[in-house]
């Protein structure tokens, strides 16, 4: 990887930057062919990663396949993939989306693993996940009823059970009743099928025994034998616990940070940070959005962008660029470039606005802040450019791409301090423009 060893290293992760959605899979699908390894490192099936492939059938129409637990670089023929130790598992999720593959005859057997260190995620969690958003009269936090709060809440306050623990059935029934027993004193009791559950996990034990790894012992072996592996980030660093816009957040460090842990490696091996950011911003369920257009170009941008949630269907929030958020997520993830998604969606619009500074009572903040007060007060700065009307989804040259829309980049790039070394236009495979 010499020439590219700025952009792409032994250990590179690609992340969301925004509020996610941001078009990860398709990047992690394109550079899977590079590397051995392919590991998930955080969240849970709140993520739905897409990806269109050719299909063998049908050259008219690309296949299109949505990942939320599995990596998504089971798509490139002999690649590793794991699933690290920061995710929350829902096992039938797993086993649903490895059965998609199978049906579409790509071979799985052999080549997925998962942590010993997973926390389980079970049924139990998502009624729970409902329960809390029901129980918000206002402010609910729209979450993707998952079930990733609760199970990131029992890690934390350590009942979490653990893939470890399925490996012995007795201690884990013996846990999982408990649990269950507990949280529905907590929880009020709601209704439960215990030995429906039981018996599932009993039944895919000997499915899920020959995946189980100490994955952060094979990842760094794997590193320390010259293998290279590349880290699907899920979520996106403003849904980060830490940094995003909490409450309004996930329950995982979605930033570069959960990269580390959840996969356990140090930082000193992480050697290349792609953040991926779309050309507007999106995001689904509440909380602030300071670039929202609550319009009719809004309503434009969400219909051509095919902005509709990739787990749960939902119509996303549309709005302008907003380099304050990109710069802060470059700063967040020490990013090392971006890969600046679906330009071709702003393709007709006449012109085309990017928040450049957010001012509160006059003075002009130095970065994103973290008071939602702060930011529901915030004025805005924007600076406006032309749009271009010319279609770009054959262009494979930044030279190629219309003035405007070069210079749409630039101005993007300047705003933020990163090179967009990986430029979208289209939602297939080769539907990508790379610089250097
Ligand atoms: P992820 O969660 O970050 O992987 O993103 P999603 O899959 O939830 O949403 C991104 C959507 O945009 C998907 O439907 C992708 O197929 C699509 N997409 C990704 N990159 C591009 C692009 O450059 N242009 C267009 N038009 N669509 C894209
Ligand atoms: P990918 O990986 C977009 C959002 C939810 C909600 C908040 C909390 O596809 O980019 P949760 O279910 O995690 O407790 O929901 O976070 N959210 C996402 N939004 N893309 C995602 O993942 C998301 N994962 C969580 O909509 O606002
Ligand atoms: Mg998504």
């Amino acid at each position: 990887m010499s020439t590219e060893a700025k952009i792409l290293a032994n250990l590179t992760a690609v992340l969301g930057t925004q509020w996610g959605d941001e078009g990860k899979g398709k990047l992690i699908d394109i550079l899977a062919q590079k590397f051995d390894i392919i590991a998930r490192a955080t969240g849970g099936a709140n993520a739905g990663h897409t990806i269109y492939i050719p299909d063998p059938n049908n050259p008219e129409k690309p296949q299109k396949f949505v990942f939320h637990l599995v990596p998504a670089g089971m798509l490139t023929e002999g690649k590793i993939c794991v699933v690290g130790n920061g995710v929350v598992m829902h096992l039938p999720t797993f086993f649903e989306e490895l059965q998609i593959l199978e049906d579409a005859n790509i071979k799985t057997e052999g080549r997925i693993f998962v942590s010993d260190r997973v926390h389980l995620l079970f049924k139990y969690h998502k009624e729970i996940d409902g329960l809390q958003e029901t129980a918000k009269s206002n402010n609910k936090i729209g979450t993707t009823k998952r079930g990733i709060g609760p199970c990131y809440t029992d890690k934390i306050r350590r009942i979490g059970i653990r893939l470890q623990d399925l490996m012995d059935f007795e201690t884990f029934e013996k846990k999982y009743r408990e649990n269950v027993e507990m949280l529905q004193k907590e929880y009020g009791k709601f209704d439960y099928d215990i030995e429906k559950e039981l018996s599932y996990y009993k039944k895919i034990l000997d499915k899920v025994k020959p995946m189980v790894v100490d994955s952060a012992y094979y990842l760094n072996n794997a590193l320390d034998n010259g293998k290279t592996v590349l880290v699907e980030g899920a979520n996106g660093t403003l849904l980060d616990i830490d940094h995003g816009t909490y409450p309004f957040v996930t329950s995982s460090n979605a930033s570069a940070g959960g990269i580390i842990t959840g996969i356990g490696v140090g930082p000193r091996r992480l050697g290349s940070v792609i953040g991926i950011m779309k050309a507007y911003t999106t995001r689904v369920g509440g909380g602030p959005f300071p670039t929202e257009l609550l319009d009719e170009l809004g309503e434009k941008i969400r219909t051509i962008g095919g902005e509709f949630g990739a787990t749960t269907g939902r119509p996303r929030r549309c709005g302008w660029f907003d380099a304050v958020v990109g710069k802060y997520s470059v700063m967040i993830n020490t990013l090392t470039s971006i890969n600046l998604t679906k330009l071709d969606v702003l393709t007709g619009l006449p012109f085309l606005k990017i928040a450049t500074a957010y001012k509160y009572k006059g003075e002009k903040l130095n970065s994103f802040p973290s008071s939602l007060e702060i930011l529901e007060n915030i004025e805005i700065e924007y600076i406006e450019m032309p749009g271009w009307t010319e279609d770009l989804s054959k262009v494979r040259k930044f030279e190629d791409l219309p003035a405007n829309a070069q210079a749409y980049v630039k101005k993007i790039e300047e705003l933020i301090g990163c090179r967009a070394n990986f430029i979208g236009v289209g939602i297939e495979r080769g539907d990508m423009i790379f610089r250097d």
